[in-house]
Protein backbone atom coordinates (compact mmCIF):
# COMPACT_ATOMS: atom_id res chain seq x y z
CA UNK A 1 0.00 0.00 0.00
CA UNK A 2 1.33 3.38 -0.82
CA UNK A 3 1.66 5.78 2.07
CA UNK A 4 2.22 9.17 1.73
CA UNK A 5 4.16 11.46 4.15
CA UNK A 6 2.12 14.88 4.85
CA UNK A 7 4.47 17.92 4.08
CA UNK A 8 5.38 19.95 7.14
CA UNK A 9 2.14 22.47 8.65
CA UNK A 10 0.28 20.79 6.51
CA UNK A 11 -2.38 20.25 9.16
CA UNK A 12 -4.68 23.06 10.86
CA UNK A 13 -5.35 22.74 14.36
CA UNK A 14 -8.20 24.47 16.29
CA UNK A 15 -7.10 27.68 17.41
CA UNK A 16 -7.45 30.36 20.35
CA UNK A 17 -11.28 31.32 21.24
CA UNK A 18 -10.22 35.24 21.74
CA UNK A 19 -13.00 36.91 24.53
CA UNK A 20 -16.09 38.23 23.44
CA UNK A 21 -16.01 42.47 23.72
CA UNK A 22 -17.70 43.05 26.85
CA UNK A 23 -20.74 45.65 26.22
CA UNK A 24 -21.53 44.85 23.02
CA UNK A 25 -24.96 44.36 21.75
CA UNK A 26 -24.53 42.40 18.16
CA UNK A 27 -22.00 39.97 17.79
CA UNK A 28 -20.37 38.51 14.65
CA UNK A 29 -18.26 35.23 15.05
CA UNK A 30 -14.69 35.14 12.30
CA UNK A 31 -13.13 31.78 12.18
CA UNK A 32 -9.72 32.95 10.71
CA UNK A 33 -6.59 31.02 8.76
CA UNK A 34 -3.98 32.03 11.36
CA UNK A 35 -0.12 30.75 10.02
CA UNK A 36 3.11 32.31 11.52
CA UNK A 37 6.42 30.91 9.59
CA UNK A 38 8.87 31.95 12.01
CA UNK A 39 6.56 30.02 14.41
CA UNK A 40 7.56 26.48 14.42
CA UNK A 41 3.80 25.58 14.77
CA UNK A 42 0.84 24.30 12.11
CA UNK A 43 -1.48 26.63 10.71
CA UNK A 44 -4.76 26.98 13.02
CA UNK A 45 -8.39 28.67 13.08
CA UNK A 46 -8.62 31.21 15.92
CA UNK A 47 -12.05 32.00 16.69
CA UNK A 48 -13.02 36.18 17.21
CA UNK A 49 -16.03 37.87 17.86
CA UNK A 50 -16.53 41.49 16.28
CA UNK A 51 -18.33 44.04 18.01
CA UNK A 52 -20.39 45.07 14.18
CA UNK A 53 -22.04 48.00 16.33
CA UNK A 54 -18.17 49.76 16.42
CA UNK A 55 -17.37 48.75 12.53
CA UNK A 56 -18.38 49.02 9.09
CA UNK A 57 -20.58 46.63 7.34
CA UNK A 58 -18.33 44.75 5.13
CA UNK A 59 -16.09 41.04 5.94
CA UNK A 60 -13.06 43.80 5.71
CA UNK A 61 -14.11 46.23 8.03
CA UNK A 62 -14.54 43.06 10.85
CA UNK A 63 -10.66 42.25 9.70
CA UNK A 64 -9.58 45.58 10.43
CA UNK A 65 -11.48 46.22 13.87
CA UNK A 66 -10.36 42.72 15.05
CA UNK A 67 -6.28 44.12 14.25
CA UNK A 68 -7.43 47.53 16.01
CA UNK A 69 -9.19 46.35 18.84
CA UNK A 70 -8.15 42.35 19.13
CA UNK A 71 -5.09 41.46 17.56
CA UNK A 72 -2.51 42.97 16.05
CA UNK A 73 -0.94 40.21 14.81
CA UNK A 74 -3.27 39.12 12.62
CA UNK A 75 -1.89 39.91 8.99
CA UNK A 76 -3.77 40.69 5.77
CA UNK A 77 -3.63 42.89 2.48
CA UNK A 78 -5.57 46.03 2.22
CA UNK A 79 -5.56 49.61 0.42
CA UNK A 80 -8.53 51.36 -0.98
CA UNK A 81 -11.81 49.45 0.62
CA UNK A 82 -13.69 49.85 -2.61
CA UNK A 83 -12.89 46.99 -4.45
CA UNK A 84 -10.01 48.71 -7.28
CA UNK A 85 -6.71 47.38 -5.61
CA UNK A 86 -7.66 43.89 -6.02
CA UNK A 87 -5.20 43.21 -2.44
CA UNK A 88 -8.28 41.83 -0.06
CA UNK A 89 -8.85 39.07 -2.26
CA UNK A 90 -9.18 36.28 0.14
CA UNK A 91 -11.50 33.14 0.49
CA UNK A 92 -14.23 34.03 1.98
CA UNK A 93 -16.88 31.15 2.98
CA UNK A 94 -15.61 29.38 0.63
CA UNK A 95 -15.53 31.40 -2.18
CA UNK A 96 -12.58 33.51 -3.69
CA UNK A 97 -13.34 37.30 -3.64
CA UNK A 98 -12.77 40.66 -1.94
CA UNK A 99 -13.01 41.42 1.58
CA UNK A 100 -13.92 45.01 1.19
CA UNK A 101 -17.22 44.38 -1.16
CA UNK A 102 -18.54 41.44 0.87
CA UNK A 103 -21.04 42.15 3.48
CA UNK A 104 -21.23 40.37 6.09
CA UNK A 105 -24.56 40.21 6.02
CA UNK A 106 -24.22 38.05 2.48
CA UNK A 107 -23.02 35.44 4.77
CA UNK A 108 -24.99 32.82 7.18
CA UNK A 109 -23.14 31.92 10.69
CA UNK A 110 -19.29 32.50 11.59
CA UNK A 111 -17.62 34.14 8.81
CA UNK A 112 -14.58 31.78 7.78
CA UNK A 113 -11.48 32.96 5.85
CA UNK A 114 -8.89 31.59 4.38
CA UNK A 115 -6.04 32.83 2.40
CA UNK A 116 -6.39 32.28 -1.70
CA UNK A 117 -6.50 28.56 -2.14
CA UNK A 118 -3.46 26.51 -3.79
CA UNK A 119 -0.59 29.30 -3.02
CA UNK A 120 1.93 29.39 -0.22
CA UNK A 121 1.13 31.47 2.06
CA UNK A 122 3.63 34.22 3.60
CA UNK A 123 1.44 34.84 6.97
CA UNK A 124 -2.49 34.80 7.68
CA UNK A 125 -4.54 35.53 5.29
CA UNK A 126 -1.32 36.60 2.57
CA UNK A 127 -0.85 34.49 0.02
CA UNK A 128 2.38 34.19 -2.22
CA UNK A 129 1.50 35.72 -5.13
CA UNK A 130 5.37 35.89 -6.71
CA UNK A 131 4.39 33.24 -9.42
CA UNK A 132 1.36 35.06 -10.32
CA UNK A 133 3.05 38.71 -10.65
CA UNK A 134 5.79 36.77 -12.69
CA UNK A 135 3.03 35.18 -15.36
CA UNK A 136 1.12 39.00 -15.75
CA UNK A 137 5.09 40.39 -16.62
CA UNK A 138 6.04 37.49 -18.94
CA UNK A 139 2.61 38.59 -21.35
CA UNK A 140 4.40 42.04 -21.39
CA UNK A 141 1.16 43.98 -20.41
CA UNK A 142 2.41 47.01 -22.09
CA UNK A 143 1.84 48.96 -25.61
CA UNK A 144 4.37 47.76 -27.96
CA UNK A 145 3.77 50.27 -31.12
CA UNK A 146 7.36 51.24 -32.49
CA UNK A 147 9.08 54.74 -31.83
CA UNK A 148 7.71 57.72 -30.59
CA UNK A 149 4.59 58.57 -33.26
CA UNK A 150 4.73 62.05 -34.39
CA UNK A 151 0.53 62.40 -33.37
CA UNK A 152 -1.36 60.51 -30.86
CA UNK A 153 -2.31 56.96 -31.35
CA UNK A 154 -6.16 57.19 -32.30
CA UNK A 155 -8.63 54.66 -31.98
CA UNK A 156 -12.00 54.51 -33.30
CA UNK A 157 -14.93 53.91 -30.42
CA UNK A 158 -15.55 50.61 -32.22
CA UNK A 159 -12.13 49.37 -31.43
CA UNK A 160 -11.87 51.27 -27.62
CA UNK A 161 -15.12 48.92 -27.31
CA UNK A 162 -13.14 45.70 -27.65
CA UNK A 163 -11.10 46.39 -24.46
CA UNK A 164 -14.32 46.79 -22.40
CA UNK A 165 -14.61 43.38 -20.04
CA UNK A 166 -10.94 43.39 -20.28
CA UNK A 167 -9.08 46.40 -19.05
CA UNK A 168 -11.06 46.23 -15.53
CA UNK A 169 -9.21 43.12 -14.09
CA UNK A 170 -7.42 44.38 -10.65
CA UNK A 171 -5.26 41.76 -10.25
CA UNK A 172 -7.25 40.48 -7.49
CA UNK A 173 -6.00 36.76 -8.46
CA UNK A 174 -9.50 35.13 -7.48
CA UNK A 175 -9.69 33.37 -10.90
CA UNK A 176 -6.71 31.95 -11.23
CA UNK A 177 -6.66 30.61 -7.42
CA UNK A 178 -10.03 29.01 -7.93
CA UNK A 179 -9.15 27.65 -11.12
CA UNK A 180 -8.47 23.38 -10.93
CA UNK A 181 -5.92 23.53 -13.97
CA UNK A 182 -3.77 26.57 -12.40
CA UNK A 183 -3.75 24.55 -8.64
CA UNK A 184 -1.99 21.78 -10.71
CA UNK A 185 -0.06 23.97 -13.38
CA UNK A 186 0.82 27.09 -12.11
CA UNK A 187 4.59 26.76 -12.81
CA UNK A 188 3.41 26.08 -16.68
CA UNK A 189 -0.21 27.22 -17.17
CA UNK A 190 -0.49 30.74 -17.18
CA UNK A 191 -4.12 31.10 -15.37
CA UNK A 192 -7.08 32.82 -16.34
CA UNK A 193 -5.78 36.27 -14.99
CA UNK A 194 -2.34 36.50 -16.92
CA UNK A 195 -4.67 34.97 -20.06
CA UNK A 196 -7.28 37.81 -19.63
CA UNK A 197 -4.53 40.63 -20.19
CA UNK A 198 -2.61 38.80 -23.08
CA UNK A 199 -5.76 39.02 -24.72
CA UNK A 200 -6.69 42.59 -23.83
CA UNK A 201 -3.31 43.31 -25.69
CA UNK A 202 -4.57 41.37 -28.63
CA UNK A 203 -7.60 43.24 -28.91
CA UNK A 204 -5.61 46.27 -28.94
CA UNK A 205 -5.76 48.31 -31.75
CA UNK A 206 -3.10 50.38 -31.26
CA UNK A 207 -0.42 47.23 -30.79
CA UNK A 208 2.15 45.98 -33.30
CA UNK A 209 3.20 42.84 -31.72
CA UNK A 210 -0.23 40.84 -31.76
CA UNK A 211 1.19 37.91 -33.80
CA UNK A 212 3.90 38.11 -31.19
CA UNK A 213 1.89 38.17 -28.51
CA UNK A 214 -0.11 34.94 -29.93
CA UNK A 215 3.05 32.77 -30.44
CA UNK A 216 3.91 33.27 -26.73
CA UNK A 217 0.63 32.15 -25.12
CA UNK A 218 -0.07 29.48 -28.31
CA UNK A 219 1.67 26.50 -25.60
CA UNK A 220 0.63 23.12 -24.74
CA UNK A 221 0.25 24.51 -21.09
CA UNK A 222 0.58 28.51 -21.45
CA UNK A 223 -3.09 28.56 -22.87
CA UNK A 224 -4.37 24.69 -23.88
CA UNK A 225 -3.92 23.86 -19.87
CA UNK A 226 -7.50 26.02 -19.54
CA UNK A 227 -10.41 23.07 -19.64
CA UNK A 228 -13.44 25.86 -19.77
CA UNK A 229 -14.32 24.73 -16.03
CA UNK A 230 -15.57 28.64 -15.79
CA UNK A 231 -14.63 28.84 -12.41
CA UNK A 232 -12.73 32.04 -13.04
CA UNK A 233 -15.48 33.54 -14.33
CA UNK A 234 -17.76 32.73 -11.42
CA UNK A 235 -15.97 34.12 -8.71
CA UNK A 236 -14.25 37.44 -10.52
CA UNK A 237 -15.59 40.11 -8.38
CA UNK A 238 -15.25 42.37 -10.88
CA UNK A 239 -18.21 40.58 -13.25
CA UNK A 240 -15.44 39.48 -16.22
CA UNK A 241 -15.14 36.71 -18.23
CA UNK A 242 -11.71 35.65 -18.08
CA UNK A 243 -13.17 32.10 -19.44
CA UNK A 244 -14.57 33.85 -22.73
CA UNK A 245 -11.49 35.63 -23.39
CA UNK A 246 -9.19 32.50 -23.44
CA UNK A 247 -11.64 31.00 -25.52
CA UNK A 248 -11.26 34.21 -28.36
CA UNK A 249 -7.33 33.81 -27.20
CA UNK A 250 -7.81 30.33 -28.09
CA UNK A 251 -9.85 31.18 -31.67
CA UNK A 252 -7.20 33.91 -32.56
CA UNK A 253 -4.02 31.38 -31.69
CA UNK A 254 -5.49 28.39 -33.62
CA UNK A 255 -6.75 31.02 -36.62
CA UNK A 256 -2.49 31.95 -36.65
CA UNK A 257 -1.59 28.44 -37.04
CA UNK A 258 -3.84 27.91 -39.98
CA UNK A 259 -2.90 31.52 -41.64
S1 LIG B 1 -12.23 28.28 -17.77
FE1 LIG B 1 -10.08 27.76 -17.95
S2 LIG B 1 -9.03 29.32 -16.77
FE2 LIG B 1 -11.20 29.38 -16.16
S3 LIG B 1 -11.32 28.05 -14.35
FE3 LIG B 1 -11.71 26.84 -16.14
S4 LIG B 1 -9.77 25.91 -16.73
FE4 LIG B 1 -9.37 27.61 -15.36
S1 LIG C 1 -10.17 38.66 -14.04
FE1 LIG C 1 -11.42 39.17 -12.25
S2 LIG C 1 -10.87 37.62 -10.71
FE2 LIG C 1 -9.29 37.57 -12.28
S3 LIG C 1 -7.67 38.90 -11.50
FE3 LIG C 1 -8.99 40.14 -12.85
S4 LIG C 1 -10.50 41.08 -11.50
FE4 LIG C 1 -9.54 39.40 -10.35
S1 LIG D 1 -9.11 46.82 -0.36
FE1 LIG D 1 -8.83 47.26 -2.49
S2 LIG D 1 -10.05 45.78 -3.47
FE2 LIG D 1 -10.45 45.42 -1.37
Amino acid sequence: MVEFTLPKNSVVAEGKVWPKPEGAANLREYRIYRYNPDADANPRIDTFFVDTGDCGPMVLDGIIWIKNKVDPTLTFRRSCREGICGSCSMNIDGVNTLACTKGMDEIEGPIKLYPLPHMGVVKDLVPDLTIFYEQHAAIEPWLHAGANPEKERLQSPQDRAKLDGLYECILCACCSTACPSYWWNSDRFLGPAALLQAHRWVQDSRDEATQERLGYVDDTFRLYRCHTIMNCTKVCPKGLSPAKAIAELKNLAIARQEA
